[in-house]
C-alpha cells in the first residue's frame, strides 16, 4: 500500500553487544526469521488456542480495527466532537489497556497533558481539557482531578470491557454523583459515554438503565490492544486528533507487516531480536527510552503492552521506561556499567514540530549559538545510544518521522505487531493476563466485592 507520509523505520545496526557479534550472525537467527514468518501466517488465519481468550481469537486489532468502516468512524468523530463542544472538561475513566494507549496518542499528537490542560481554549484549538481518572485508587489524585472539574461543565467516557473492574468503578462512582448533583438527569445521559462489551458486564446494564450512548469494545480486541478500536478512538477524537489519519497510518503499518518480506518487515525483525536477546543473550530487560517528552507516556504504553502480554511461565521482558536525558543522569549509570542483562530500544524523532534557537553568544555553550535544541537533543540521544552500545548493550531505535497521527498510528499497530509476535516466539498466549486476574480476584476480595451486587 502506497502513502505519500514517510514510514517509522527501524535502525538495528547497533543490535549486537559492543564489539561482539550482531544478532543476525548469531546461528538461530535464520531459524527464528523463519518461525516469525509462520507465527504471522497463524496471527492472520486465527487458528491456533495460543490466539484464544476463552473461546474467542484474540486478533481483532489485527484484522479489523485498522480496516474500520469510514462511516463508523464519522459516528465516533461526531459523537466525540458534540460532547467536546458543549463541555470544558472532559474526563476519561479505565485503567491498564482501557487507559495507557488514550493517554498515549494523545499526549504524543496533542502534546503532555499537564501543559495541555494550561493552555487557553483556544491555545488548545477548542478542545475541553483532558483528565484521566481510574487508572489508580489514590485518594489525593482523585480528589483533586475532581475539585479541578468543580463548578465546570464536564463530560466524558468510562471504559470496561469487562464492565466491572473496580478501580475505573469506583471513579465512575464518583463522578457519576458529581455530576448527577450537578445537572439534570437529560444532560448527564448527554454527558457519559460507556465503551463496554456488547451484551455482558455491569457497565453496559448501567448504560442502558440510565440511556447513556454507547460504543463497544469488540469482543476480539484486548484491553491493550484496544488504542485503534473505538476505545482509543472516542477519547482521541474528543482531543483533537485527526482519527482518519491516526488509522490510516495503523492501516498503512498493518499492510507493511502483512506484505513485506522479512528482511525489510519492522515488526517482525524487531520481535526475532527481542526474542533472541532473551532466550539466547541473557536479556531480561527492555529499556524504552526516548529523548522527546510527549513520548514519555508512549513508553509507558510499552510497558504495559509488553510485559502484560509475555509475562507468563517464569519469562518475559521486563520494560522499563527511561526519559533522556533527565534519566541519563539516574538509571544512565546503570545502563551503562550495571549488569549486561539489558537491551535498549530508542524511540527519536526526526521533526518535532517545534523548536528553538539557542543563544550561545557569551555562554558556556557558545559553540551552540544558533543551533537549535533538536540538534543538541538529538546529539545527546545519538551519543547516549552509542555509549550504551559500546557498555556492551544492543540498541535498536525507532524513528519516527514526525508526531502527526498517522505516524502514531503506524506505530501503535506495528508495536502491538512486535508484541503478539513476541509472545508466540516465546511459545505464549499474548492475548491474556491471568495473572492479573488473580490479582483482581484476590483485592476484590479483600475489599468485600458481592459478586451478586456489582459496584457498577
Ligand atoms: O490489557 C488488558 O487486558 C488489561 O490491562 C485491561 O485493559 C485492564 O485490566 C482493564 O480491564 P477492563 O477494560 O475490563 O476494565
Amino acid at each position: 500500500m502506497e502513502h505519500s507520509k514517510a514510514p517509522i523505520r527501524l535502525d538495528l545496526t547497533r543490535f549486537g553487544e559492543g564489539t561482539g557479534r550482531h544478532v543476525t550472525e548469531r546461528p538461530e537467527f535464520g531459524k527464528e526469521a523463519k518461525r516469525a514468518v509462520e507465527l504471522h501466517s497463524l496471527l492472520l488465519e486465527g487458528k491456533s488456542d495460543l490466539l484464544k481468550d476463552g473461546q474467542t481469537v484474540m486478533t481483532g486489532w489485527k484484522t479489523e480495527s485498522p480496516f474500520i468502516a469510514d462511516d463508523r468512524i464519522d459516528a465516533i468523530e461526531s459523537a466525540a466532537k458534540k460532547l467536546a463542544a458543549d463541555i470544558d472538561d472532559y474526563w476519561s475513566i479505565g485503567i491498564g489497556g482501557s487507559y495507557l494507549g488514550i493517554r498515549a496518542a494523545i499526549e504524543a499528537v496533542r502534546g503532555s497533558l499537564e501543559m495541555f490542560n494550561m493552555l487557553s481554549r483556544k491555545e488548545r484549538g477548542g478542545t475541553p481539557r483532558i483528565f484521566f481518572l481510574g487508572q489508580n485508587m489514590d485518594p489525593a489524585y482523585t480528589a483533586k482531578i475532581l475539585a479541578l472539574m468543580k463548578g465546570r461543565n464536564i463530560g466524558g467516557n468510562v471504559i470496561s470491557k469487562s464492565g466491572g473492574t473496580v478501580e475505573p468503578a469506583i471513579a465512575f462512582a464518583l463522578i457519576k454523583d458529581h455530576m448527577e448533583k450537578s445537572f439534570s438527569p437529560k444532560e448527564v445521559a448527554e454527558r457519559i459515554i460507556a465503551i463496554t462489551d456488547a451484551k455482558k458486564g455491569s457497565l453496559r446494564h448501567l448504560a442502558e438503565e440510565k440511556g447513556y450512548k454507547t460504543f463497544i469494545v469488540p469482543e476480539n480486541v484486548g484491553g491493550r490492544y484496544s488504542v485503534t478500536c473505538p476505545v482509543g478512538l472516542f477519547s482521541l477524537a474528543a482531543a483533537g486528533v485527526d482519527i482518519k489519519e491516526f488509522i490510516a497510518g495503523a492501516r498503512y503499518a498493518e499492510e507493511q507487516t502483512k506484505t513485506l518480506p522479512f528482511e525489510k518487515n519492522i515488526a517482525m525483525l524487531r520481535a526475532v531480536m527481542r526474542y533472541l536477546a532473551h532466550k539466547h543473550m541473557g536479556k531480561d530487560i527492555e529499556v524504552a527510552s526516548t529523548g522527546t517528552y510527549d513520548l514519555r507516556s508512549t513508553t509507558s504504553w510499552m510497558q504495559q503492552l509488553g510485559p502484560e502480554s509475555e509475562g507468563k511461565n517464569g519469562e518475559g521482558l521486563w520494560i522499563s521506561p527511561e526519559y533522556y536525558t533527565e534519566m541519563a543522569h539516574a538509571n544512565g549509570q546503570m545502563i551503562q556499567m550495571g549488569k549486561r542483562n539489558m537491551f535498549e530500544t530508542f524511540i527519536m524523532v526526526e521533526n518535532p514540530g517545534i523548536d528553538v534557537t539557542i543563544p550561545g553568544k557569551d555562554t558556556p555553550v557558545e559553540y551552540l549559538d544558533n543551533k537549535t535544541l533538536h540538534f543538541a537533543n538529538t546529539a545527546f540521544i545519538e551519543g547516549l545510544r552509542d555509549a550504551h552500545y559500546e557498555g556492551g548493550v544492543p540498541v535498536m531505535s525507532y524513528i519516527l518521522p514526525d508526531l502527526s497521527a498517522f505516524t502514531l498510528g503506524m506505530f501503535f499497530q506495528t508495536e502491538m505487531n512486535v508484541i503478539a509476535l513476541s509472545g508466540l516466539l516465546l511459545n505464549q498466549n499474548p492475548f491474556i493476563q491471568p495473572g492479573v486476574q488473580q490479582y483482581k480476584d484476590i483485592a476484590n476480595k479483600r475489599i468485600g466485592e458481592n459478586k451478586k451486587a456489582p459496584i457498577i
